[in-house]
Parts: C-alpha cells; structure tokens; sequence
C-alpha cells in the first residue's frame, strides 16, 4: 500500500474554521472565494498577531533601547529568520523587506539597472509576465538604453522553449521572469530555464507572486539571483513585500530609497550607507504586517502542506472537467503544469457581466485583463473570468461554482 493510501485526509472543515471571512454570507449567501489569486484570505492567528502587536508590544523597530523596541525589533527580525528558512535562503540579510511583488521589481529594475545595465546590453522579459513584471523593464530599458526583449509563448500558453536560446544572448543582463503566471496559471519550467540564462552570464530574477502559496520554494536549489513575493498572497497582511537577491549582487547595487535606517553615517557633505539588508529598508518598515506576515509562516509551517497541495490539485482538477463541459466556454491557458486557477471566456457573454451575476451568487472571481494586457492581446480576448483557489476551498463550492456559471451564462445568452 501506498504511504498517501493511509494518509489521514486533508481536514478541511477544521482548517475552515482558522479563517473568519469563510463563515460569511454575501448577497445572502455563503461566500464562495475564488479569488484567491488577487489576494488570499487571513487565518486568526494572523488577525490576532496584529490585534495583539498594537496593543500589547507595539514600538517602532531598530530605534530604541527601551523594552517595547526590543520586543517588535526581535519580532519583526523573527520573520525576517522564518522567510530565509522558508525560501531556502543562504543568509538572512538577502531577505528585503519592500512593500510587495512590485515594489520589489522596482527595485531591481532601478538598482540592478543602474549597476550593470548599460546602452546596448538587453532585457528579456516572458511573456507570461504581470504588468509588474513588465514595465519596471520598459522604464529600465528606455532609462538604460537597453533593448527589451520578449520570450514568446504558445497557444496553450506555455513559454516557447525552442525561441528560448535564440533570445539569450551575451548582452542579456537579466531575465524576468514568473514562477506561475497570474491569468493563465501556467507554471514555468525554472528548474530548466535559469540555468540557460546563467549559461550566457544573464542573471535572472523570478516573480513568486502566484506561486507561493502553491510550491515550495527553494531559491538556491532554483539558483534564482533575485525572487519576490507578497505577503498578503500568502495568508499574510497586505503591504509587506519580500525580495530575496544573492548577497554579492545586492552588495553590489546602489542604494534605492534613501532615509532613516539605510543610512551609516550622515554629513552635509556626503553620507555612507548601511549594510543589509537596512541598506534597502529606508524608513519605518511596515511593521505589524511584517511581524503578522511570520504568524502566517508558522501557520503554513503547522499545516499538512502535502495534504493541502493535493487538496486544491484535486479542486482544481475537477474544476477543469466542469468547466470544460460547458458549451461554449473555452478556457484560456492549457499549459500541462498549472496552479490551481482557469481563465476562461465563454462565447456571446461578456466576462464583466458573469462576474457580476456570479457575485449576486455569493461568489467572488476576478474578471478583466488581470494586469496582463499583452497576454490577452496574444489570445485575442479582452479579458477572462477567472476562478482561483486555496487550500480551504471545497468540493462543494466548486460544484456550487459550476452550477452558479450554468445559470448565469444562460441569463445572459
Ligand atoms: N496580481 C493580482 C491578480 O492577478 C492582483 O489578481
């Protein structure tokens, strides 16, 4: 017998219950939460760290000698701790605090732009990527005067490996590239695609965005050179980012925004910098949500992950044959590794108004371009219905989904 065959089930009820807003009805009905790609929903532990952090240990970090600095400093450092365990990072000072994924590609846009980006050389980009992903390297490129370069994508959107040498060349700088892509769900194949990159001396910094509450991460097993990620995709708070980079690069950047806490010493004349990871921290951090952010590491650390990862597959999984028994809907995005998320159009309907029935359902989707507007153009849609999932969703929303979808598109034909 298989070791998975005595495996206990995945407690889903039980983990239900560590999320209030699950409980909730919306237009009078149990909230369905499909839109976990947009943001993920807070387990209590993370509801009262918060509730606790300001009213019991609240101060500001890296300041004070007195007894409340010291308890949020080592709080908020504890986090910093948990994050290089939980992406596999070699040192603690290549974990950056930053406000989320995008402010994280900024920075490395602009610093790592500005290091080691210069007229001529060039960016590839995916094509797979989030606006986020994207424009920080437009402005990098148009600032260097570098060439952007774009790895196309298939039909089923898969990146196209075969174009993938062609495009790296000895004047790549740097790839940009996502782990899962956000409107399509598309899980890229890193594992063989970075060591082609560092072949021609191209660093390569990879958005975690979308993959991070679906895959472990392993940022020195992936040898990724940069990696960023969201809190608040995470189960965590809203406007805490991660941005891990491999210390001799971001030794070697210059400083980003400037202020308290990144500096060593100030003089009229000139200041000089401190060391990291402060040297990117400047000013007060974010820091009930950082603090908040580690209680929802020890949340996922406490949980059956495998459990929870073959939960959602199978969701998903099924999700994907419900979906594909609907005449004329076509989902978008057919890669063979997918996270738990379908884009899909449905012919004759537009994706707005099936977000909008479906919400009088108690069902939350996400509908639009999902900052991706290239890769709707490449599928020659306007936009797509999207259905997202975590771990604590259930067989029975997914039917409720599906039966909802049926109903509203023929409300709408
Ligand atoms: N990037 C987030 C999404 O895909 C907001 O919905």
């Amino acid at each position: 017998m298989l070791k998975s065959d005595v495996m206990p089930s995945f407690e889903i009820e039980k983990i239900r219950k560590d999320f209030p807003i699950l409980a909730r009805q919306v237009h009078g009905k149990n909230l369905v939460y499909f839109d976990n790609a947009a943001s993920a929903q807070k387990p209590k532990i993370v509801l009262d760290t918060l509730q606790n952090f300001y009213s019991q240990d609240y101060a500001n970090v890296h300041r004070g000698v007195h007894y409340l600095s010291q308890i949020s400093t080592d709080a908020f450092e504890k986090t910093r701790d948990a994050l290089q365990v939980f992406i596999g990072a070699k040192h603690r000072e290549e974990i950056i605090f930053t406000a989320g994924s995008t402010a994280s590609i900024n920075l490395v846009a602009q610093c790592f732009g500005e290091a080691f980006i210069g007229e001529g050389d060039e960016i590839l980009v995916s094509g797979l990527e989030h606006h986020a992903n994207l424009v920080p390297w437009q402005i990098c490129a148009q600032k260097r005067k570098a060439v952007l370069r774009i790895m196309p994508m298939l039909a089923t959107g898969e990146l196209d490996m075969e174009k993938l040498p062609l495009l790296l060349t000895e004047k790549t700088k740097i790839l940009a590239i996502t782990a899962t892509s956000n409107a399509l769900g598309t899980i890229t194949d890193l594992v063989n695609i970075i060591p082609l990159a560092h072949q021609v001396g191209a660093k390569v910094l990879v958005d975690g965005a979308q993959s991070i509450a679906h895959t472990k991460t392993d940022v020195q097993a992936l040898d990724a050179d940069f990696w960023v990620c969201s809190s608040h995709k995470l189960f965590g708070p809203t406007g805490v980012g991660v941005l891990y980079g491999k210390k001799d690069l971001l030794e070697a950047m210059p400083v980003y925004q400037s202020g308290g806490d990144m500096i060593k010493t100030v003089r009229y004349e000139s200041s000089t910098y401190n060391e990291l990871p402060h040297k990117f921290e400047a000013g007060t951090p974010n820091i009930a949500d950082v603090i908040a952010l580690g209680s929802a590491l020890d949340y996922i650390n406490n949980l059956d992950w495998h459990g929870a990862m073959a939960h959602e597959k199978t969701l998903h999984e099924n999700l994907e044959k419900g979906l594909l028994g609907i005449q004329g809907l076509r989902i978008i995005g057919t890669a063979k590794h997918k996270a738990p998320l379908s884009s899909f159009v449905v012919e004759g309907v537009h994706n707005y108004d099936l977000g909008v029935l479906l919400d009088k359902m108690g069902i939350a989707i996400r509908t639009g371009h999902h900052c991706a507007e290239p890769i709707m153009d490449f599928f020659g849609v306007a936009g797509t219905a999207r259905a997202s999932l975590a771990f604590y969703n259930t067989q029975a929303e997914v039917d409720y989904f599906l039966e909802s979808l049926k109903k509203a598109i023929n409300m709408l034909r």
